[in-house]
């Protein structure tokens, strides 16, 4: 009952902010140990090209043992019944200072839906900080815009189209694709995240949000997991996703727990 209670909150828009847990804390740490293997104590000092690699490398790391068992416990942790879930594979995201100005780099900030990529509106996301962040490196939701439709091109995208581009595995700008977007400057009210190290933000993946650009002097490093249960795919329950006209599901790679 108390995952379904949890589910409900979130498919009603609510953004829950979990303080951290033993088992965010085994995930960060893990996680960190691969950032600094692939990207030294300084990225920053890297060239473009050398941090693309080293996000490439880690990244697939990532997604090996022991990271899927820690997500399972990360979830377990929130509250939510792994029975019937469907899990994705966990993300590194890196956000540098000044990447909003890289042009290939562009769809990253972009105001989205995740239902426009492919993504059902029963889905939940996961994100878990790996330090502390706030408005100068963090991401946007719309709150005003959960339940109320933005003029998009999600029209443009089809799901079997891109996964035969690679996915969301790829490094932004190494293969072109369409990535759907808010054709309108969101207005009314919105919420910057700021979170401590290791906590874990859930929200529905079809709240509108946007990547803010990095005004801090450090790379950004953040994890993300994506999950929804199969029997609210199939009845149809989930958020409210006003306005998405992308085409078929980017699922088959969520493992069912
Ligand atoms: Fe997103």
């Amino acid at each position: 009952m108390a995952c379904q209670d949890l589910e409900e909150r979130l498919f009603g828009g609510e953004l829950i902010r979990l303080v951290k847990s033993p088992q965010t804390a085994e995930l960060v740490q893990q996680a960190w140990k691969v950032v600094r293997h692939e990207f030294g104590e300084m990225p920053l000092k890297l060239s473009p090209d050398e941090f693309r690699g080293a996000l490439t490398q880690a990244r697939s790391k990532i997604q090996a043992a022991p990271f899927p068992r820690l997500v399972e416990s990360v979830l377990e942790a929130a509250g939510l019944c792994l029975k019937g879930l469907r899990l994705d594979s966990l993300r590194l995201r890196a956000v540098t200072p000044g990447l909003e100005h890289v042009e290939a780099a562009a769809p990253v900030f972009y105001c989205h839906r995740d239902t426009w990529y492919g993504n059902p509106s029963c889905q939940i996301n996961g994100w878990i900080p790996l330090h502390a962040v706030d408005g100068r490196n963090s991401f946007r939701f719309f709150t005003d815009y959960f339940e109320r439709p933005i003029n998009n091109d999600s029209h443009l995208f089809s799901a079997a189209k891109f996964a035969g581009e690679g996915g969301f595995g790829r490094v932004p700008g190494q293969v072109e694709s369409i990535y759907p977007r808010a054709l309108d400057e969101p207005r009314g009210e919105y919420q910057d995240i700021c979170c401590e190290k290791g906590e874990l933000l859930l929200f529905a993946a079809a709240h509108l949000h946007q990547t803010l650009p990095n005004t801090t002097e450090s790379a950004r490093f953040s994890l993300d997991f994506r999950f929804y249960r199969d029997k609210n795919l199939r009845s149809g329950r989930g958020a409210p996703d006003p306005d998405n006209r992308s085409s078929g599901l980017l699922t088959d790679g969520y493992r069912p727990l």
